[in-house]
Formats: C-alpha cells, sequence, structure tokens
C-alpha cells in the first residue's frame, strides 16, 4: 500500500506543529512502521534541531533545485524504520525555493512505495496551497486551547472541507489543567466542528528534549506530552 501522507499544519505559528510532526512521526517509526518525515517548512525550517542533527550535506531546498537527488538528502540514524529529509535554507533562497514546493508532490509520489507514513511538517499561510499539491494528502491540524486559535482551527478546517481534502483529526496542544481559562474539549468540537480531538499536555520536557535534540518521545517517554503523542501515535495507525 502506498504511504498514508499526513501534512501537519497550523494556521498560527508557534503552537507546536513541529513538535508534534517530529515525535508523532518518530513514535510511528518506533511502533515498526516505516516513516520519512520531510521538512517543507523552507521560512524557519527546525526539524533536523529537534534531532541534534545539524552536520548534513543536502537538504530539500538541494533536491527542489537540483542540486541533489532526494535520495542524498534522505538521512536515517539509529531506527532504520525512521528517515529525515530536512530543510537548511538561508534567507536569501527562502523566495526562489517556495516557488519549486510547486514540484514537490513528484518527489513525494515517486517514493509513497517505500514508506507507511510521510509525515510533512509545513508553515503557516502557505499551507493551503501546500497540500492541494500533494495528491491523497491527510491534514493533521495543531492548535492550542485558545479562543483566537481554536477560530483559526476552524477557519483552516472549513478551507480543508472545501478543497475537500480529508482531515484526520485536530491535536490540541500545551493543555494545562491548572489554567480554568483554557477551552474545553467539548467547546472545542462544537466550535470547530471536528470529531477527532486530541490533547497533548503542556510540559516541560519539550523544552528539554529539544535542547538535548532528542525527541521527547524517546529522551522521557513517561512524560505527560510523550505518552500523549505516543497515544495519537498508536491511534493514527488505526485510522
Ligand atoms: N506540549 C508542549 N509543552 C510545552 N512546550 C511546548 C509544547 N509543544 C511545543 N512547545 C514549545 O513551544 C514552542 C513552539 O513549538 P514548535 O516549534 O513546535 O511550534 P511551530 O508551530 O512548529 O512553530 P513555527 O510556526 O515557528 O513553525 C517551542 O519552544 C516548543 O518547545
Ligand atoms: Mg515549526
Amino acid at each position: 500500500m502506498p504511504a498514508k501522507i499526513i501534512v501537519v499544519m497550523s494556521p498560527k505559528g508557534g503552537v507546536g506543529k513541529t513538535t508534534t510532526a517530529v515525535n508523532i512521526a518518530t513514535a510511528i517509526s518506533n511502533l515498526n512502521k516505516k516513516t520519512l518525515l520531510v521538512d517543507a517548512n523552507l521560512e524557519t525550517p527546525h526539524v533536523a534541531v529537534y534531532y541534534g542533527f545539524v552536520g548534513f550535506k543536502y537538504s530539500l531546498e538541494d533536491v527542489l533545485n537540483e542540486r541533489a537527488k532526494i535520495e542524498e538528502a534522505v538521512y536515517t540514524g539509529d531506527n532504520p524504520n525512521f528517515h529525515l529529509l530536512p530543510s537548511r535554507v538561508a534567507k536569501s533562497g527562502v523566495e526562489r525555493s517556495s516557488h519549486k514546493l510547486i514540484n514537490v508532490n513528484l518527489y513525494i509520489k515517486d517514493l509513497q512505495d517505500k514508506y507507511d507514513f510521510i509525515i510533512i511538517d509545513s508553515k503557516p499561510s502557505y499551507e493551503i496551497e501546500f497540500i492541494k499539491l500533494i495528491k491523497d494528502a491527510n491534514g493533521l491540524i495543531i492548535s492550542n486551547p485558545d479562543i483566537t486559535s481554536i477560530i483559526e482551527a476552524k477557519k483552516l478546517k472549513e478551507e480543508l472541507d472545501d478543497a475537500g481534502i480529508s482531515i484526520l483529526g485536530l491535536v490540541i496542544n500545551k493543555v494545562n489543567s491548572r489554567i480554568k481559562e483554557q477551552m474545553t474539549e467539548k467547546e472545542i468540537k462544537d466550535l470547530t466542528g471536528i470529531e477527532n480531538l486530541w490533547k497533548v499536555r503542556e510540559d516541560n520536557g519539550v523544552y528539554n528534549a529539544l535542547r538535548i535534540g532528542i525527541p521527547i518521545v524517546l529522551s522521557s517517554p513517561k512524560s505527560f506530552a510523550a505518552r500523549d503523542i505516543m497515544n495519537i501515535a498508536k491511534q493514527i495507525i488505526r485510522l
């Protein structure tokens, strides 16, 4: 079966897209599924940082600009089920390369038979255009439990519905039960109309994982955030 393609999206920056993409991809690959994680956020590409991976030669930008073949820009580590296609874009190259993202579908299509899952971290503002380029892609929306974030998630859901793109679910990231003002699950479901809702708790371990360059599902698997994300990964595999 060709890989299930998941584009991790949010209409707002800084809500936890990359954290979620990195940890879900890592968790799914640890559940024995061949997984490719693609950093398609050319403006602020940080996926590799989450793995403490800095010394790579080629990136997605080199592939898009035909300076490298895709195989040369895909890296693997201790877990043979996990592959990473990182980005590292000099500021001057962002605009030129962003236009070339239009070709990304061709590369993804070629890779689909090699993986069970292809998970793509995207950048806010461009992502609707981006996901439309990728045939059979599913959107995974990330939001925080505050009203502005949820309103934007609802708008994104409507845009995806209009474009006929399937939505796997909505991840509410940075949930903190001590903050009573955060929106409840029911309020979020009622407002967005998204039934599949997953919570990831706010967890200082996420900062530590980033500091040491090891995703929290590996570095601190018993932490709240890691357990929540592992649970999402298991459910995504079953969808
Ligand atoms: N569950 C969590 N608990 C605590 N901190 C978190 C959690 N998720 C993410 N963070 C922190 O929030 C910040 C933003 O996360 P992240 O980079 O994943 O967001 P993003 O949506 O990818 O941002 P951008 O729009 O810049 O791509 C990071 O410092 C990250 O460590
Ligand atoms: Mg990001």
